[in-house]
């Protein structure tokens, strides 16, 4: 009985990860060329990345509604716990520059493997807190994807 009900609620929940007909998740509204530009300055900025154990390089650029970007890579630490993502590297340097104000329209996230590379879990949140609605653009599986925050973090986490 219990089985069944557990079978049922993980069939719902990947079904929900395909973007219905009429989806209310709401279109990204970047540009092409505004994603390129993210792009183009997270591979950049990929380049300062400190991954010397990983040996993988991570850059991201966000978009904030005010129309300014900020990028970020990656920093590793001996103490591995302690390693950055390029996601929050980004956002935390958008907020030391703007205050907490900033609201995040768009990040965009690249490799220097040319792998599936989306947000992990602490950046969604991160992403999360100050881009309720931003539009993710990352490497996926079978190529180049966007995604809705919400569609990466269904439930997230807010306080007020
Ligand atoms: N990493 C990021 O910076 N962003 C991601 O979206 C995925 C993973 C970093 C963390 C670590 O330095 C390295 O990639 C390998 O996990």
């Amino acid at each position: 009985m219990r089985k069944g009900l557990q079978w049922r609620t993980i069939r719902q929940s990947q079904f929900q990860l395909r973007r219905p007909m009429h989806s209310k998740t709401p279109k990204s509204k970047v540009s092409a060329d505004v994603r390129a530009k993210l792009e183009a300055q997270a591979s950049k900025v990929m380049k300062n990345a400190h991954a010397p154990y990983s040996n993988f390089h991570v850059g991201a650029a966000i978009l904030l509604t005010n129309g300014k970007i900020f990028s970020g890579c990656n920093v590793e630490n001996a103490s591995y716990g302690m390693t950055n993502c390029a996601e929050r590297t980004a956002i935390f340097t958008a907020v030391a520059e703007l205050g907490p104000k900033i609201e995040i329209e768009a990040v965009a996230v690249t490799n220097d493997h040319g792998v599936a590379c989306s947000p992990c879990g602490a950046c969604r949140q991160v992403i999360y807190e100050f881009g309720p609605d931003a539009t993710v653009f990352f490497q996926g599986a079978n190529g180049p994807k966007q995604a809705h925050i919400t569609e990466l973090l269904p439930e997230g986490f807010r306080l007020k």
